[in-house]
């Protein structure tokens, strides 16, 4: 099908595109640059159609270009791309650069089209996760954790205790994590507020261990295979140097460790049961799902909770949901949204079994990719 016998669905195809630029991709000039020439051409917006109607957003072409970059193809377009070391500013060359580049890769951008699906893996959250998972240790009297990340992706945030964290404020810097060198990610947060998670952390919060740790993801990221794994960067704006970095040196780290990512189907309940079942009597299970909700149908969000509430009262597991607000557990209360970037905020809520009754607990507001963190007081 050629982009002369269907111009009324490229339509709101180009408009999709002028959208994102103009509202989702504003901190990437060279992004906004190729949405602007995408949505103006019929050749570029036809090749949209071949993606699934669920993946037809600009994010997958996008990402599609990026990893043919990250690959290494030797073309004038990658000049511009900051993420492969390009300096060159977006300029009347682009256009010419980007249409004989896709025509080039036509191919494996078209493969990438047909059956890929945007995928990420975000570091940045640990900067909320480390102090989430002192306080769960401190509350349980200094005892090991073990860590079930549910949706985990490449599993890069089961290293939550081996990364860099530096949390800024005006007049402060704390680190916490690893130590400190070129070979470990760091991931930089700014406080916001008041609160200051590790304010009320005695010796037993400070010195967390993570004992056990497992991933669970129906389409889980192999660190091993440098195809997949290019694809994650692929899907990392090329602006974001900062994200591009941590994410290879994370993925370095999780290749020596080799921490386990279990493939699942979409319904992670009994793989969570049998983790549970493995665990020895000493330790403190943890529960994690971040950003990862929003993929389930209602019905299965639903089962989700109920099933997290059962083992929390029943097991005596600590579930911690770091999601879009609107998915925070269905009985708590949505806390004071944070003054600056509500759009994107994630709400981290804690639902634990305390002397024996159900707590709901909302902990902290973040930045999707923990740039930020406004810790709740009352949280702990
Ligand atoms: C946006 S990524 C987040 C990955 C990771 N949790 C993080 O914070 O970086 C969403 C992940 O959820 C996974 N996912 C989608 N549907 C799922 C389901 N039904 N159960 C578990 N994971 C799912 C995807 O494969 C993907 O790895």
């Amino acid at each position: 099908m050629t982009h002369a016998s269907h111009p009324q669905l490229l339509q709101p195809l180009a408009d999709d595109w002028l959208h994102f630029a103009a509202m989702e991709c504003t901190q990437d000039p060279l992004y906004v640059a190729i949405c602007r020439l995408v949505a103006q051409s019929p050749e570029l917006l036809s090749l949209c159609l071949l993606t699934r109607p669920e993946q037809r957003r600009p994010n997958l072409l996008l990402a599609a270009i990026h990893e043919r970059v990250l690959l290494g193809v030797s073309h004038a377009l990658c000049d511009y791309f900051p993420s492969v070391g390009g300096q060159r500013a977006p300029d009347a060359g682009l256009a010419t650069a980007l249409h004989d580049f896709v025509a080039q890769q036509q191919e494996p951008i078209s493969a990438h089209l047909r059956s890929s699906h945007t995928q990420t893996n975000e570091i940045g959250r640990c900067a909320v996760l480390w102090p989430v998972l002192a306080h769960i240790a401190q509350a349980a009297d200094g005892a090991p954790l073990a860590l079930l990340d549910v949706g985990s992706s490449a599993g890069l945030n089961l290293g939550v205790d081996a990364y860099t964290v530096s949390y800024q404020r005006e007049g402060g810097e704390w680190l916490v994590g690893g130590e400190p060198c070129d070979d470990v990610a760091q991931v930089r947060c700014d406080l916001r507020g008041d609160g200051n998670p590790l304010d009320r952390l005695t010796d037993k919060g400070g010195a967390w261990r993570l004992t056990h740790r497992l991933g669970l993801d129906p389409l889980p990221v192999d660190v091993h295979d440098a195809q997949a794994t290019r694809w994650l960067q692929a899907c990392v704006w090329p602006c974001d140097t900062v994200r591009q970095h941590r994410l290879r040196l994370a993925l370095d780290m999780a290749r020596q460790r080799s921490w386990p990512v279990q493939q699942t189907g979409p319904d992670s309940v009994d793989a969570i049961l049998a983790w549970l079942d493995s665990l020895p009597g000493d330790v403190q299970p943890v529960v994690l799902n971040s950003w990862v909700l929003c993929y389930f149908s209602d019905q299965d969000r639903a089962h989700h909770e109920q099933a997290m509430v059962d083992l929390v009262r029943e097991r005596g597991a600590v579930w911690v949901s770091a999601e879009a607000p609107s998915l925070r557990p269905t009985d708590m209360a949505l806390p004071a949204t944070p003054p600056n970037d509500p759009k994107g905020a994630t709400l981290w809520c804690q639902v634990s079994h305390p002397a024996g009754e159900v707590r709901q607990r909302a902990l902290a507001w973040s930045h999707p990719h923990g740039a930020w963190l406004q810790w709740l007081e009352q949280a702990m």
